[in-house]
């Protein structure tokens, strides 16, 4: 295993009836900017719940953060913080508001020119107002981690960044407030959780048992339970248990003292950014494929993948592997994401800008071994056409 150090300071209050507790969590005098996405908090009643759990604290609100986040929606409401001096952000939604509102914790005490915030990575923040968040979309993991993912419309570029100061304060996780997704977006966030426990658990074997067996055990939950939550709109433990499974799946537990991948993310954001797929989609497409290409160096724990989260015992290791990508293929598409490119009526003309902005973004040694180059990512692109 290797060395880690683990931190996570983000309180999670789980369940039923759980938005009221925003009276308790929040301090009296906070001046609070409520950031919410499009029509769907206020559709639901989640926004009401919000504004009445806040009673008469100072409370103002910036809605219109899009999925996938830009950089120029974002600055319009870094301006109102400083307009109004707000000190405490409170997200309510999916993971592109709660990134946003990130962004916005950071970019408002950030002296110089915000964009530096995501081409460093988040390394240049020194300072971030608090932030705390809603849940509406059991996907991202967001609501329990430091990292945030934005694009910038101007040059196609979606870059994620991270810092200690990110983290939320605290989470609302009220599965009741998932009842009114659309099955896509339920569909999408099974596969965004899945495919982060794939990128933290399917490299290659190290000594990490523990690991290793948390992050099957929210595999194997996912597929028993993924496609229930899409299908029965108020199943209340389907929803339960896939909104902690998400979380779990990306608060840092399963990834301490392991190698990590990312190189599907990194290429799904090239295709989100260039073409507008949803993010999940874009995993749904490349990591059958990049299981595929990398079968050499992910041997021994893609066998482990199939034997234990797809019971697969006949064949040899091949077509034990073989089987399992095949499985995780079939199960993306059951819950209702399409794993082509041509699903989404793209083909290889798509290859060549998607390389040149990997460049661009100096993506070029992904992977837990860096050995994912632009040349393994046009081999992946082109199988899944
Ligand atoms: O804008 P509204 O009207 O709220 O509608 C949203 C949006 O259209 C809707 N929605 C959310 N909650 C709803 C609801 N509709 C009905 N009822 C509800 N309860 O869902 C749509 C998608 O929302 P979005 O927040 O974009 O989805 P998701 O949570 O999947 O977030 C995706 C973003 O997160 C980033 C992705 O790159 C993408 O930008 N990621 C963030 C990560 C992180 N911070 O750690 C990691 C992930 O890998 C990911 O990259
Ligand atoms: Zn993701």
């Amino acid at each position: 295993m290797n060395n880690f150090n683990f931190y996570n300071p983000t309180r999670i209050c789980f369940g039923k009836d759980t938005i009221s507790q925003l009276d308790q969590l929040v301090p009296k005098d906070a001046k609070i900017l409520v950031l919410y996405g499009g029509a769907s908090a206020e559709k639901n009643g989640t926004l009401n719940e919000v504004r009445q759990a806040l009673g008469a604290r100072d409370v103002s609100y910036f809605s219109g953060i899009e999925p996938n986040p830009s950089f120029e929606t974002l600055s319009k409401a870094v301006s109102q913080v400083k307009a109004e001096q707000r000190n405490f952000l409170l997200a309510v939604g999916g993971g592109s508001v709660i990134d946003g509102t990130k962004f916005v914790a950071a970019a408002a005490l950030y002296p110089g020119d915000t964009w530096e915030i995501m081409l460093t990575g988040g390394r240049s923040i020194t300072q971030a107002l608090p932030l705390a968040s809603v849940l509406t979309l059991p996907a991202t993991g967001s609501e329990m981690n430091r990292g945030g993912v934005i694009t910038q419309r101007a040059t196609q570029s979606k870059l994620s960044f991270k810092s200690d100061l990110l983290y939320p304060q605290f989470s609302i996780l009220d599965p009741t407030k998932t009842y009114s997704l659309p099955a896509k977006q339920v569909a999408n966030g099974v596969v965004d959780a899945f495919v982060h426990v794939v990128e933290q658990y399917l490299t290659y074997p190290a000594q990490a048992p523990v690991q290793d067996r948390f992050a099957e055990g929210l595999l194997l939950t996912l597929i028993e339970q993924g496609e229930t939550a899409v299908t029965q709109t108020d199943n209340y433990e389907a929803r339960a248990n896939l909104m902690w499974t998400a979380t779990l799946a990306l608060n840092g537990l399963i990834g301490c003292g392991v190698p990590q991948d990312w190189s599907t993310h990194m290429l799904g954001h090239e295709l989100t950014a260039l073409y507008g797929l949803d993010h999940a989609q874009t995993l749904a497409i490349i990591l059958p494929s990049m299981l595929a290409e990398m079968r050499q160096a992910k041997h021994g724990k893609l066998v482990q993948y199939a034997e234990r989260v797809w019971q697969i015992t006949q064949g040899n290791d091949e077509q034990k592997i073989q089987q399992a990508i095949a499985n995780t293929r079939a199960f993306f598409e059951r819950v209702g994401v399409k794993t082509y490119l041509k699903d989404y009526q793209l083909g290889s003309e798509i290859i060549e800008p998607v390389i040149a902005q990997l460049q661009a973004h100096k993506m070029t040694a992904l992977g837990e071994q860096r050995n994912v180059t632009p040349e393994v990512c046009e081999r992946v692109l082109r199988a899944s056409l």
